[in-house]
């Protein structure tokens, strides 16, 4: 079925005012396009839980920084709406950039806790507080009931976890478990940009979290783990930012033996960023 595309606030509204009419629920799945199978999974576990689904579309200019890739970053709408209809999306939003930042915008939430782990926050200073600014808007533009993240971006599910809670949005936000290419590679927009011998190292992140975790759960210290999965990874040539075992949920840095851990990585291969994460 194809899906319904809508590019304002106003008849997005139209539509979910029907479906709140007869009384169904939906779900939102906000995404930057490139639609890949990451994000199709994010659909249909969304529809195990409502009745209909609502994509939106948007690469969202307040979460790149001027140097980042905002201008160069993948963008494909007809192949996109062609996937999230084969995937089971009910509505695609997809606002230009004036419709959700019109004029005299002037709001920027400001976050502390999750957000403020020295995780991403560290690397890309003003990333979260533009995430959180269009995903509250993305929330009470839609007016879900459930909204779709997955644990392939470990921090910004926390941070839009607690945002929603702290607001008082009635919206309930599940993660869903990072989907991975057959080596262990985790799908990403941002894989497109790498060479092929890249494309072949890229894995070494997943493999070398693994064996992190695998060495933590037969007792070795995870601060020594995740430290030789650095040094094995910058052997490899990539310049690392961070590997590191944090609380699953305050992504604080561990204090006692029995919380529940998660191995977080972020690292450059060439002139591509991957991140990635598990749990222990
Ligand atoms: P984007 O990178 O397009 O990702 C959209 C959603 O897809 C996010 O929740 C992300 O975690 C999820 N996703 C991406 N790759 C995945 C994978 N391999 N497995 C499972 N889920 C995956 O994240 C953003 O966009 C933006 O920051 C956004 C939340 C849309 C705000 O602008």
């Amino acid at each position: 079925m194809k899906p319904k595309l809508v590019r304002t606030v106003a008849a997005l509204r139209r539509e979910t005012a029907k479906w709140r009419a007869e009384g169904l629920r939906y779900a939102v799945v906000p995404t930057m396009g490139a639609i890949h199978s990451g994000h199709t999974q994010l659909v249909t576990e969304g529809l195990k839980r409502a009745d209909r689904v609502i994509t939106t579309i948007f690469v969202n200019p307040k979460q790149f920084a001027a140097h980042e890739d905002l201008g160069k970053y993948p963008r494909d709408e007809d192949g996109d709406v062609r996937k999230l209809g084969k995937a089971g999306t009910h509505l695609i939003f997809s606002p230009a950039p004036d419709e959700v930042y019109p004029p005299g915008f002037s709001t920027t939430i400001s976050l502390a806790g999750p957000a403020k782990a020295g995780l991403e926050d560290k690397f890309r200073p003003l990333f979260f507080d533009g995430v959180a600014t269009v995903v509250a808007k993305l929330f009470t533009q839609t007016g879900a009931d459930i909204a779709m993240f997955g644990e392939k971006d470990y921090q910004q599910l926390q941070v839009v976890t607690r945002m929603a809670k702290d607001l008082d949005i009635a919206i309930e936000v599940i993660g869903v478990p990072t989907v991975r290419e057959t080596d262990g590679l985790a799908k990403s927009s941002r894989n497109v940009y790498l060479s092929k011998t890249e494309r072949q190292q890229a894995v070494a992140i997943y493999r070398n979290l693994q064996n992190a975790a695998e060495r933590i759960r037969s007792g070795v210290n995870p601060q020594s783990a995740t430290r030789s999965a650095t040094r094995t990874l910058m052997a490899l040539g990539f310049k690392v930012d961070y590997v590191t075992a944090r609380n699953a949920q305050s992504l604080s840095i561990p204090q006692n033996r029995d919380e529940p851990l998660r191995l977080i990585a972020a690292a450059w291969l060439g002139k591509t960023r991957l991140i990635d994460n598990i749990p222990v």
